[in-house]
C-alpha cells in the first residue's frame, strides 16, 4: 500500500516537453485514473512513477519517500503493461509463480503465495491447467493474479483492456475493480476513454498537452469542470459553450446572448476577456416556447429511452437531451433554456471556470 505524490513534475525529450508541471495526490488504497488524448503525457507520467524515466524537474514520492531518482527496482511497484502477457506453455500455477521465483522467494512461501492468490481469483481449480487451453476470462484472471501475486506497493497500468474488444473490455473493468476493492492495492490506471475513466475512478486527473487540467471525483469533474477541455472531453454528447459578448464582473447574475437575458449563478470573478462563454451540460437544457436562446430544431438521434436534439442557434449548434416521449420535428422554432446553476462561465482567453457561487473550489 503506498501513497504517490507529484510535485511540479516535468519532463523534456530534447525541445520537447512531454509533461509539464504535474501535481498530484493519489491515496493510499486509491484506483486512480489518468485520462487524456493520445500523446497527452499520460504513459511518460507513469513511467517516471515507475522509476523508467527521469524527471527532467520535480519530485516523486511514495509513501513519503522522495524516490524520484531511485531505481524502478528499488520502487516496488509493480508497472502492468498488458494484463494479456502470459507465458502459454506453462500452466497457472507457474505463471503465477514465476515471479516470486524470480525474486528468490522460497518453495514453501511461493506455494502459500500463489494458492491465496488463486483463491482470491477464484481460479483453484485451474492451476495445473494451461494458459493456453483457457477461456479469456480466466485468462486475463491469470494475468491479474501475475501482477497482484508479489504484492507490490502500488499497480501502474497503462491501458491494460486496450486490445480487447468492447464486451470483453467491459467485462474485466469491472473485474479488474472488484479485485480492486478486494486487495486495495494503490493503482494508477491510464485510459483515453472516458467512459472507463468515468466508472471505474475513484479519483480521475484529466491531461492534455503535458498539463494536468484538473482531478477529483468522476462527479467533480463531470459537474464542475476546471477548463473548457475538461466540460468537452467527458460526457457525451459533450458540454454546449455558448459564447456571449462581455466581460464579467462580481456579482453579475445574468448574461446576454442573441438579445435574451440568461440567468447564472452569482459570479465572484471579474474576467478581464471581452468574449466569455457559458457552458451547459445538455441533460441540463430544456426546449419550450416562451423563453430562452432561440433556434430551430436540425435534427434528433436516439440514445437508448433518452433523444439528443440539436438546434440551431445564433449562438451556435446546441445539444438538449429530451425524452423519448417529447416530439420534436426539423425545423421545428425553439427555444433553449435551463436553470441558472446549470451554468459554469469560462474565461474567453485562458478557457479556464471562472469562480461563481456554484464553484467554490
Ligand atoms: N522517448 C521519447 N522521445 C521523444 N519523445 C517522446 C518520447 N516518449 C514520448 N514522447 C513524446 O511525448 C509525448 C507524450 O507521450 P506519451 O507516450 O506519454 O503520451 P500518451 O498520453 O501515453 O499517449 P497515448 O495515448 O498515445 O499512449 C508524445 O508527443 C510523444 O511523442
Ligand atoms: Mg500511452
Amino acid at each position: 500500500m503506498a501513497n504517490i505524490i507529484l510535485k511540479n513534475l516535468y519532463k523534456s525529450f530534447d525541445d520537447f516537453v512531454a509533461v509539464k508541471g504535474s501535481d498530484l495526490v493519489i491515496e493510499n488504497g486509491e484506483f486512480f485514473v489518468l485520462l487524456g488524448p493520445s500523446g497527452c503525457g499520460k504513459t511518460t507520467t507513469l513511467r517516471m512513477i515507475a522509476g523508467l524515466e527521469i524527471p527532467t524537474s520535480g519530485q516523486i514520492l511514495l509513501d513519503g519517500d522522495d524516490v524520484t531518482f531511485s531505481r524502478a527496482s528499488k520502487r516496488d511497484i509493480a508497472f502492468v503493461f498488458q494484463l494479456f502477457a502470459l507465458y502459454p506453455h506453462m500452466n497457472v500455477w507457474k505463471n503465477l509463480a514465476f515471479p516470486l521465483k524470480m525474486q528468490k522467494m522460497n518453495a514453501p512461501d511461493i506455494k502459500k503465495r500463489v494458492m491465496e492468490v488463486a483463491k482470491l481469483l477464484q481460479i483453484e481449480h485451474l492451476i495445473k491447467a494451461k494458459v493456453s487451453g483457457l477461456a479469456g476470462g480466466d485468462r486475463q484472471r491469470v494475468a491479474l493474479g501475475r501482477a497482484i501475486v508479489r504484492r507490490p506497493k502500488a499497480f501502474l497500468m497503462d491501458e491494460p483492456l486496450g486490445t480487447l474488444d468492447a464486451e470483453f473490455r467491459e467485462q474485466m473493468s469491472i473485474e479488474l475493480k472488484k479485485l480492486h476493492n478486494r486487495i486495495n492495492a494503490t493503482t494508477v490506471y491510464v485510459t483515453h476513454d472516458q467512459i472507463e475513466a468515468m466508472t471505474m475512478g475513484d479519483k480521475v486527473a484529466v491531461m492534455n498537452e503535458g498539463k494536468i487540467l484538473q482531478f477529483g471525483t468522476p462527479n467533480e469533474i463531470y459537474s464542475k469542470p476546471a477548463t473548457k477541455f475538461v466540460g468537452s472531453f467527458i460526457g457525451a454528447p459533450s458540454m454546449n459553450f455558448i459564447p456571449f459578448e462581455s466581460e464579467v464582473h462580481e456579482g453579475d447574475t445574468e448574461v446576454l446572448v442573441d438579445g435574451q437575458k440568461l440567468q447564472i449563478p452569482r459570479q465572484r470573478d471579474n474576467s478581464l476577456s471581452p468574449k466569455n462563454f457559458i457552458g451547459v451540460r445538455p441533460e441540463n437544457m430544456k426546449l419550450n416556447t416562451e423563453k430562452g436562446i432561440r433556434g430551430t430544431v436540425y435534427g434528433t438521434e436516439y440514445l437508448g429511452n433518452r433523444k439528443i436534439c440539436t438546434i440551431d442557434t445564433k449562438a451556435g449548434q446546441l445539444k438538449v437531451r429530451i425524452t423519448k416521449d417529447q416530439s420534436v420535428s426539423i425545423n421545428d422554432p425553439v427555444q433553449v433554456s435551463f436553470p441558472p446553476e446549470a451554468a459554469i462561465l469560462f474565461n474567453g482567453q485562458s478557457e479556464k471556470a471562472l469562480m461563481s457561487d456554484q464553484i467554490t473550489n
